[in-house]
Formats: C-alpha cells, sequence, structure tokens
C-alpha cells in the first residue's frame, strides 16, 4: 500500500508558522507530504523550511514555468489523495467559496478533484463576520470540510474562536479523513454536508466499505506499514461509535420550545475520549454552543424525532452511548405562528405528546449495537433507580449520576456503571476524565463481545 499523499496549502497569517509542526507530524506519521504556499504565507514561513521538513519540493507560484514543465498544476492539484489547507485564511476561504483562482492555491482548490480538509485560522470577528458565516456554510455545503477553529487568546490580544487548530488536531482530523475518507468538494460527489463539521455520508457509507487502509487494523497488527501506526493508546481503533448528546428542544410555536438544562459537556466530552482513543465517531448533539471536538463527526438536531431519525440512519455502530437529555414530551400540536396573548386572561392550552424513547428503541432494533449504553440522571435511590432503567430500557449498561449535589451543566460527575454484572462506582471525576475510563472499559468490553479480526 502506496504511503498516503498530502497537498498542504499554507495560507497567509501568524498561525502559518504552527504549518511547520503539522508537516513534522504528517512526516513522522509517514504521510507523503507536498507544499504549497502563498505569497502572504511566505512572510511567515519560508519555502525552504518546508522542503527541509517535507523532504519535498515546494510551489509556490503558478507562473513558474519551470514548475509547469516538471509538474502541471492540474497533476499537482490531483496526484494527491486529500488536500489540507492550513492555516484557510479568511480572504483564501471567501476565494474557495466564490471559485476565485488567481494564485497557485486557489487555482488548484478549484482544480483539484480530491477532498479538501481546511483548517481555519484568523482574528475572532473576521471568524464571526457574516460574510465569513455565509463562506464557511458555502464550503461545506459544496463538501469542504472545515474544521472549527480553536478558542482562545489571539496574537492580536482579542479573545475568542479563530485560533488555527493545534497541529495534533488537524492531523487527528487527518487521519479521521484516511479511516473514513471525506466527500469530494465542489460537488462532484459529496452532496451537501451543510451544517456537518465532517460529512456524515461517509460516516455511513464506510460501515460497508471494506477497510480503506490498513489503518483499521489493531495497533500491534501492523506488519511494517507504520505509516499508518495509530498514535501510541488507542484502544478503540477500527470501531464505530455513535454518542447523542445535549437536550432536545420541542418547539411550541416559532419562538417558544420545551427544553432542559442539560449542558452537553458530558456527551461532548464522550465523543472527544472516544475520537481520541481512535474509534471513528458520530455525535448527534441536540442545540449546544460547544465546539465540536477534532475528528468527530457531529449533526446538529433539535427535536427527540429528529435525533431519532439520525440516531437509525447512522447504524450500524459497535457501540452506542445515549448521554442525550432526551424530552419526554413534545407539543402535541406546533403553532404555525406565534401565539398570542389576547388580553382576555386566558391560558392557551398546551397539549403534551410522548416523544419516542431512543435508547429503548435502538435496543429492541435488528441493528442492535453489540454495546448499547445510556445515562440515568436521579436525584435519589440512585442505583435502584438505575438498575430498573437498565431492565425497562434493555441496554448494557446505565451509567448513573447523582444530580441531586451537582446539577446538570457542572465540570465534574460521579457516576456508577450499573449493569448485570453488579454496580462499578467511580470517584467523581472531571467530565474528561470520566469519557476516558469509560472509553477503557468500553474498549475491554467490546474486544469481549465483539472481537475485531486481526489480519
Ligand atoms: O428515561 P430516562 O430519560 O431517564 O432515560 C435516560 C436514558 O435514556 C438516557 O440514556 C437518554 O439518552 C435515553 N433516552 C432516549 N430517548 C428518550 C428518553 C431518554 O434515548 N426519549
Amino acid at each position: 500500500m502506496a504511503a498516503p499523499r498530502i497537498l498542504l496549502i499554507i495560507g497567509g497569517g501568524i498561525a502559518a508558522y504552527k504549518s511547520i509542526e503539522l508537516v513534522r507530524l504528517l512526516r513522522k506519521a509517514g504521510y507523503v507530504v507536498r507544499c504549497v504556499i502563498t505569497r502572504a504565507g511566505e512572510q511567515f514561513v519560508t519555502p525552504l523550511t518546508l522542503a527541509a521538513l517535507s523532504e519535498n519540493k515546494v510551489y509556490t507560484s503558478l507562473f513558474d514555468l519551470k514548475d509547469e514543465v516538471e509538474m502541471g498544476h492540474i497533476q499537482l492539484s490531483r496526484e494527491a489523495d486529500l488536500v489540507v489547507v492550513a492555516p484557510a485564511t479568511a480572504d483564501l476561504m471567501a476565494k474557495m467559496a466564490a471559485g476565485i483562482a488567481n494564485d497557485l492555491a486557489t487555482t488548484l482548490l478549484l482544480a483539484t478533484d480530491k477532498p479538501v480538509l481546511a483548517a481555519p485560522a484568523m482574528n475572532v470577528r473576521m471568524w464571526l463576520h457574516a460574510a465569513t458565516r455565509r463562506n464557511v456554510a458555502t464550503l461545506r455545503g459544496d463538501g469542504v470540510t472545515v474544521m472549527e477553529p480553536d478558542e482562545g487568546e489571539m496574537a492580536c490580544g482579542e479573545y475568542g474562536p479563530g485560533r488555527l487548530p493545534e497541529p495534533v488536531a488537524i492531523k487527528a482530523a487527518i487521519d479521521a479523513a484516511f479511516s473514513s475518507p471525506l466527500p469530494l468538494a465542489g460537488g462532484v460527489g459529496g452532496g451537501p454536508v451543510s451544517s456537518l463539521v465532517l460529512p456524515l455520508d461517509d460516516f455511513r457509507s464506510s460501515a460497508d466499505m471494506p477497510s480503506p487502509s490498513p489503518s483499521r487494523k489493531r495497533e500491534g497488527d501492523l506488519d511494517g506499514q507504520s505509516d499508518f501506526a495509530p498514535a501510541n493508546h488507542r484502544p478503540l481503533f477500527g470501531r464505530r461509535i455513535l454518542i447523542t448528546a445535549g437536550p432536545t428542544h420541542e418547539p411550541i410555536d416559532p419562538v417558544r420550545y420545551i427544553a432542559n438544562r442539560s449542558s452537553g459537556k458530558q456527551g461532548f466530552a464522550i465523543a472527544a475520549a472516544a475520537a481520541e482513543a481512535g474509534a471513528e465517531v458520530l455525535l448527534i448533539a441536540g442545540p449546544v454552543p460547544l465546539p465540536t471536538p477534532p475528528g468527530v463527526i457531529r449533526i446538529d438536531v433539535e427535536t427527540a424525532n429528529e435525533m431519532a431519525a439520525e440516531v437509525e440512519q447512522g447504524l450500524p455502530v459497535d457501540a452506542a452511548i445515549m448521554v442525550a437529555a432526551v424530552a419526554d414530551w413534545r407539543a402535541a400540536d406546533t403553532a404555525p405562528q406565534k401565539i398570542k396573548k389576547d388580553g382576555s386572561g386566558q391560558v392557551p392550552p398546551l397539549a403534551l405528546a410522548e416523544n419516542p424513547d431512543i435508547l429503548a428503541g435502538l435496543a429492541k432494533s435488528p441493528q442492535r449495537p453489540p454495546l448499547l449504553i445510556g445515562f440515568a440522571a436521579e436525584t435519589n435511590d440512585l442505583i435502584a433507580h438505575a438498575q430498573a432503567k437498565l431492565a425497562r430500557k434493555g441496554c448494557d449498561w446505565i451509567v448513573a449520576n447523582d444530580v441531586s449535589a451537582d446539577p446538570m451543566g457542572g465540570e465534574s460527575n460521579q457516576v456508577h456503571i450499573v449493569s448485570q454484572d453488579g454496580v462499578d462506582s467511580w470517584d467523581r471525576l472531571p467530565k474528561a476524565a470520566v469519557a476516558r475510563k469509560l472509553m477503557e472499559k468500553i474498549a475491554d468490553e467490546l474486544e469481549k463481545r465483539a472481537p475485531l479480526e486481526r489480519d
């Protein structure tokens, strides 16, 4: 199997210096990297540094005739398996969205027939500007995978989203693209993936695909293919995991809805830990303003019915972890227009209808995952309620947590894993630590229930 090839397009911006680390990481992992740098990018990193690290020629100009003789720009844009734009500046993304091709980088991006992954970096105001929001939506609609930028202090001193994701996170997204290929940009086959951070269609279809690369093998089984060797500890490598998280919003009329206080933090931490542990992760999220963890495929939904439909679409998976606080009821009828006070003092009636129980439905589904996990937030008789819920829902584990002391939205969690085998009680831990510990337990359990083929 040939080493996977990356065409790395480096835009201008202070974050361009991070491309040096990215190239180093990619080379170390065995990727072949060819760099193209924009004129603005050259202000921050030199082609010489990139050439030395990538051990490959660096391309800078469309009009360098020598380059055209050696390799035409069409060929350059197509010989890679994946085109990565990092940093993707506001300017570069605007040109990509508009289909402008006025330098080597933008010409390659328009000419390529390969999937494109963009890692944005810009000032927070620029990232939040309506024009950039539009461009990002257009690019995602065209099948370009646009990562969420990191949040934090910027080189300019402002604070917020817009920092280039760390090189390890970009590499994780690249690794994920090779284990579950991205769609082709430009509508060549990817189809619209508007609100997705990584495209869902590929998550779905990859279930039926033969192993796309040795990357699906488990660590230690790589018969010399170290190009694809997963990072040190990836016990869920080769697994597909579906996670629901956050609340659902059930509309009453166009401006009002029924909701709950779920923050989504534990579910998002679990999705992050699952991706870190090497799994392909599909996160079906209710409305929460949390950033998408690196390497995670996210689908945003509003209602329980939408969540149920997306869960069904996401199957089959090795494990499903249902962390979402799904609303038990929705408004029986949603008013098409805002319900108005008429001054009579009469309160409008609000009839409720029961929502589908997604977890219980999945337990009965012919595509029931080998490991099905539910959550239970309780204020009293925690274990007894969790045991009853385990039986009622037909799942394998219930992760029970007492929300009487630390209500939803906190940073830590004390959980008890309730199963047929008994109760495994853990200390109070930060939510990220709960998530990581859960991944270890899930990996062990999956090895028992559904061992991976070791070829
Ligand atoms: O019944 P209860 O809401 O307490 O059950 C909690 C568990 O069931 C969680 O795992 C939650 O994600 C799941 N659930 C669901 N669909 C519902 C209600 C709860 O998947 N309609």
